[in-house]
């Protein structure tokens, strides 16, 4: 079934798990991460950027997300990640996908309030979800790199005020991770993440997964992490097995022999990682 983010987070919460949230880049690799969702047996979402959904076609990435969902039994999402601006979130909402990301993270407090409660005023008659962001996370994203210094933790008592002004669905915390952490690992502020969690009452959504040790899964879970990003690790390891691939196959071989590998590459790592959202180890 096809689903928005609210629907499959209510589920997390019940059961104490939290739902991976994996960018793709291409449609190539979009089969083997819902594949890999089928193969455990938990819901998924998938995210685009704004870049990623114009290049591919937002529609087309609806018919694969849905048809999948649907045909195959399995509880997907279609999410904007990281949008800024009203009518890339428009144009998505308009095309079907079921979840969006509004990003006001670096507008003043009262401006961020605003613009999201009026994302959420759109999104919310169509069954849409939507994410916000309070406090600023580290990292590059999309080539815009923020240095750790200038990223601001996010604080409880605004995360507070500022879900219930703007009626939002999820809130991403800047709790110490970073975007596109790859060989180096986070420390995540646990402490920080306990006191946001006890005075917010929506899913909390992790970004920069990648930077994430897989030790610190059940920590993050057990207080109130519903939705976890998974982008970097994906698109290096599938852009290293392609790239290898590619390098050493003749140009007249169907380019599917490169393209399978890499797929599978990253198919066993959203099977690892969704194994370890579902967080069994604390039932
Ligand atoms: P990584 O690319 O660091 O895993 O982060 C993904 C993410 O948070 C997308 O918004």
């Amino acid at each position: 079934m096809y689903r928005n983010l609210k629907e499959v987070t209510e589920f997390a919460e019940k059961t104490n798990m939290t739902i991976g949230s994996f960018n793709t880049h291409n449609l190539e690799m979009l089969p083997s991460i819902l594949r890999a969702a089928k193969n455990v047996g938990t819901p998924i979402s998938i995210q685009t950027s704004v870049g990623t959904a114009e290049y591919i076609g937002h529609s087309i990435l609806v018919s694969v997300v849905k048809s999948f969902a649907n045909n195959e039994m399995v509880e997907a999402v279609l999410h904007l990640d990281h949008a800024k601006d009203f009518d890339d979130i428009k144009k998505a909402i308009d095309a079907g996908y079921s979840s969006v990301m509004f990003d006001g993270s670096d507008l003043p407090f009262k401006e961020n309030v605003l613009k999201t409660k009026a994302i959420v005023e759109y999104a919310h008659p169509r069954n849409v979800s939507v994410e916000a962001e309070l406090g600023t996370i580290g990292g590059t994203e999309e080539g815009i790199t923020i240095e750790s210094s200038e990223a601001v933790l996010t604080d409880p008592e605004d995360a507070k005020k500022f879900v219930e002004l703007t009626g939002v669905d999820l809130l991403a915390v800047a709790i110490g991770t970073n975007h596109g952490q790859y060989k180096s690992k986070t420390n995540c502020n646990i402490p920080l993440l306990k006191r946001i969690h006890s005075v917010v009452d929506v899913p909390l959504v992790v970004h920069g997964g990648t930077g994430v040790r897989e030790s610190e899964y059940p920590n993050l879970i057990n207080n109130g992490i519903r939705k976890f990003n998974v982008g970097t690790e994906l698109l290096i390891n599938w852009n290293e097995e392609a790239k290898n691939l590619f390098s050493e196959t003749p140009v007249d071989r169907s380019l599917r022999h490169n393209v399978i590998p890499a797929n599978e590459e990253i198919q066993q790592i959203v099977e690892h990682k969704l194994n370890l959202f579902r967080n069994l180890d604390n039932m």
